[in-house]
């Protein structure tokens, strides 16, 4: 994804994690005008993933971080369109409190780090970069994904989660949320 603006001057890091302050760094935090950028960028990823879902308006947007306590962890490709860099995706992650069936259909009220939005750009899906995303994030919060729960996954993203990390056996839920085998082992009930 490209923009009328030098990526590589707005987001120095190959991921870079943004919370409700909007801010990409100490550099960003230094210039104000920069944040106006990386708000476009997100608002633009934000509705390109709802394109891709068929949502009918974004779930990730610059005001929506502002406002939610949730992390985006944003992927650039610096070499790419002559040097100013390219936007190649995002995932967003944040804790929920959700109450949840374990695999015996009890109630169990717990609060894990959920994926709320994950998106590669289209012509580069497949090619590896939601897997260094997600890895990323996964050392970034000394987390297992099997300990994570997933708001209403797409066919691709539960595809990937099953190539990748091996999740297949879902826990049956009456919310959005999937949860897999080995969740609730670790994720003990607090109800
Ligand atoms: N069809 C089926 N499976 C796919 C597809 C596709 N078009 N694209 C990726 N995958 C899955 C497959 O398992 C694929 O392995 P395969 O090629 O051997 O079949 C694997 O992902 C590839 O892994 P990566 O290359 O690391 O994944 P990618 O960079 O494509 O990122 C993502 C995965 C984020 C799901 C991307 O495909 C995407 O943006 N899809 C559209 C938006 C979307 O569905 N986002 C998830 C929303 S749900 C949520 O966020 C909770």
């Amino acid at each position: 994804m490209e923009f009328p603006f030098d990526i590589n001057q707005i987001f120095s890091e190959r991921v870079s994690i943004l919370d409700q302050t909007l801010v990409a760094g100490r550099r960003s935090a230094e210039r104000p005008d920069l944040q106006g950028h990386i708000a476009t960028v997100i608002d633009e990823l934000g509705r390109a993933s709802a394109k891709a879902q068929q949502l009918t308006a974004p779930i990730t947007s610059a005001s929506k971080l502002q406002s939610q306590r949730h992390q985006l962890y944003l992927l650039k490709d610096g070499e790419s369109s002559g040097g100013r860099g390219v936007v190649v995706g995002f995932l967003k992650v944040g804790y929920k409190k959700l109450f949840l069936l374990d695999r015996g259909g009890v109630h169990i009220e717990a609060e894990p780090l959920c994926v709320l939005d994950f998106y590669i750009t289209e012509n580069l899906q497949r090619h590896g970069y939601g897997l260094e995303l997600f890895d990323f994030m996964l050392q970034h919060k000394n987390l297992e994904p099997m300990l994570m729960a997933y708001d209403r996954p797409s066919p691709k993203f539960l595809s990937f989660l099953a190539k990748h990390y091996s999740l297949t056996q879902s826990v049956p839920q009456v919310n959005n949320f999937v949860v897999f085998e080995g969740f609730f082992f670790f994720n003990r009930s607090v109800a």
